[in-house]
């Protein structure tokens, strides 16, 4: 059963304010997710794990034959779907589970990771390396030059995802978080097209489909 990641959808957003509560239980008050897939400088995804994901053959379109001029516009708009299934052979049979979301700002060339997390009982499944990875390949394509987000000081474990895809430390907000006065480590990437970013990139996913098994999809691939 694949585990892949698409935009996220309002239907999605009783699982991820489930996961969100989860994951930041002080953090008050909540997102308005609602808002925020309404925002258009903001995109939210979701990796999801379906329940029953069937593999579209080449039988079933032959089953549903197509005039030349429908089929050359379903095939052009598969292309442009933006929260198609990754590799848009797999359909949805039964109901999607949300093991984690993420979201991001876009302003000039910069996106700002402004959230993400796994549902605790899926966590350490390489679902945050998903997310992350989607987030990198979205960014790229929009021709942001960094990424950069905040993070608790105390927060080690996001810390460590970051650190191996190459965010480093550029600064520290002091007093950042509203309920503990927590201080925010800011980190960025380096330049994401810059060829040794890629390189490194590269490296990890070879990794990670090691690791995890070739049926992984990352938005957009
Ligand atoms: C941070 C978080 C999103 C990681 O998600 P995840 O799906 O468990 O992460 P993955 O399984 O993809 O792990 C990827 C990497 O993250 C790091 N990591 C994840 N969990 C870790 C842990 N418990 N201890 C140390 N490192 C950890 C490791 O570097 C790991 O790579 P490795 O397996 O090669 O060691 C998740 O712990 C979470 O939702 N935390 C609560 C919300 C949060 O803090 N979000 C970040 C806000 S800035």
């Amino acid at each position: 059963m694949p585990d892949y990641v698409r935009l996220m959808r309002h239907e999605d957003i009783d699982q991820v304010f489930e996961i969100d509560r989860e994951a930041f239980p002080t953090e008050w008050p909540p997102p308005n997710f609602k808002r925020e897939l309404e925002n258009r400088l903001a995109s939210y995804i979701v990796a999801c794990n379906a329940a029953e994901l069937t593999e579209e053959t080449e039988e079933t379109e032959e089953i549903r034959p197509q005039s030349g001029l429908k089929s050359l516009l379903s095939r052009v708009s598969r292309l442009f779907i933006p929260d198609r299934l990754p590799d848009s052979k797999w359909s949805a049979k039964g109901g999607e589970h949300v093991t984690g979301f993420a979201g991001f700002w876009v302003m000039a060339d910069e996106a700002h990771i402004t959230t993400i997390a796994t549902r605790q009982a899926n966590r350490r499944q390489g679902i945050g390396e998903l997310l992350l990875q989607s987030i990198i390949d979205m960014a790229t394509r929009r021709e942001v030059r960094i990424i950069t987000l905040e993070v608790r000081t105390s927060n080690t474990t996001a810390q460590q995802l970051y650190t191996k895809y190459g965010f480093t430390q550029v600064g520290l907000r002091r007093g950042y978080y509203i309920d503990n006065r927590e201080d925010a480590i800011i980190m960025s990437t380096n330049h994401i097209t810059s060829p040794s970013f890629k390189a490194q990139l590269k490296e990890i996913r070879e990794a990670y489909t090691k690791k995890w098994g070739p049926d992984r999809y990352p938005m957009g691939t």
